[in-house]
């Protein structure tokens, strides 16, 4: 992973292996984008022949044709490169911000040489499904990386591009559900996760107590899979506040949340988390179930 020439990535190669997500809202942004200074730049040329057509609906008010004229203009204007800044911030974290996290969750997790097994939570194309597998192939590790995804095509696309990565020894794929992880209490050593979790429950609205829930019941069951003293990095938007909280009532250990890195127009950080060696039960307390 990470192609370079001369030391420099090469975008357009990793745009090409794992394309961009959700397109249809890209390019929705930019029609918008190109139609609103279209619009604006009407108003800029014809200004006064729209001042004259606003006063036919102003009682032949020129002030206030000139001042509605002058005002639409401006939101027009303004309009425009709120959406080409949106369309911009958009294409760059639908991959280079992706990759650049997917590296920096990488290099959260201090010990990658004693990791045998990874998960990766809606793995999607794998940017940071492949930037794991990379790693597992940097350390001379034996370990493997399952990509999650209730997908069944999006698993043979992630497959296809661990192959172009070079790195399809280290990764499996499979198809299935993140609320009901099919795997034994405390099998992974690591388990990662990027801008997945907030789609969790969308079917019930986001900030529906549903969704929180589905939410809640994903991160129960990342805890759950991780062995003891395994490593969890969540990278997601706007919800870290509600998955730390949750950590905590779960007891995880070194739970640390980055600075706010803003993506696809909205707030989002990294948090990483242990799992506990060992969960003492004190007196009058009850073991915890990860399952919620
Ligand atoms: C926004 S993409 C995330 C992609 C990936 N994590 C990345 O950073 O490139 C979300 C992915 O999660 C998958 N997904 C959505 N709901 C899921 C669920 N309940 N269980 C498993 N995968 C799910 C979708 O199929 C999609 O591929």
């Amino acid at each position: 992973m990470g192609k370079t020439t001369n030391g420099t990535r090469d975008w357009a190669q990793i745009y090409a292996i794992y394309g961009i997500e959700q397109k249809h809202t890209l390019i929705f942004l930019i029609i918008n984008a190109i139609a609103f200074s279209v619009l604006s730049t009407v108003f800029f040329i014809y200004f006064n022949p729209i001042c004259v057509f606003f006063q036919s609906f102003l009682f032949s008010n020129a002030a206030a044709a000139r001042f509605s004229a002058g005002f639409f203009g401006a939101v027009t204007a303004i309009s425009a490169v709120c959406l080409f800044f949106a369309a911009a911030n958009f294409f760059y974290s639908a991959v280079p911000l992706r990759y650049e996290m997917a590296q920096r969750m990488v290099g959260s997790v201090g010990d990658w040489s004693s990791v045998k097994t990874a998960l990766d939570l809606g793995c999607g194309r794998g940017i940071l499904l492949n930037a794991v597998a990379t790693q597992l192939k940097k350390t001379g590790s034996s370990g493997r990386v399952v990509g999650l995804d209730r997908s069944m095509s999006t698993t043979l696309s992630t497959l296809r591009t661990a192959h172009i990565e070079g790195v399809q020894e280290y990764v499996t794929c499979r198809e299935g559900d993140v609320r009901r992880l099919p795997f034994s209490d405390n099998y992974f050593d690591v388990v990662v996760s990027a801008v997945f979790l907030h789609t969790v429950g969308k079917e019930y609205g986001q900030k529906t107590v549903e969704a929180a829930a589905e939410r809640m019941r994903v991160l129960g069951e990342a805890v759950r899979v991780l062995k003891p003293g395994g490593v969890g990095v969540v990278w997601d938007l706007v919800h870290v506040p509600e998955y730390v909280r949750r950590l905590q009532e779960l007891r995880m250990e070194e739970i640390r949340v980055s600075k706010r890195v803003t993506a696809f127009m909205v707030k989002s950080h990294m948090v990483s988390f242990k799992k506990p060696s060992q969960h003492f039960v004190g007196s009058g307390e009850v073991r915890l179930d990860w399952r919620c």
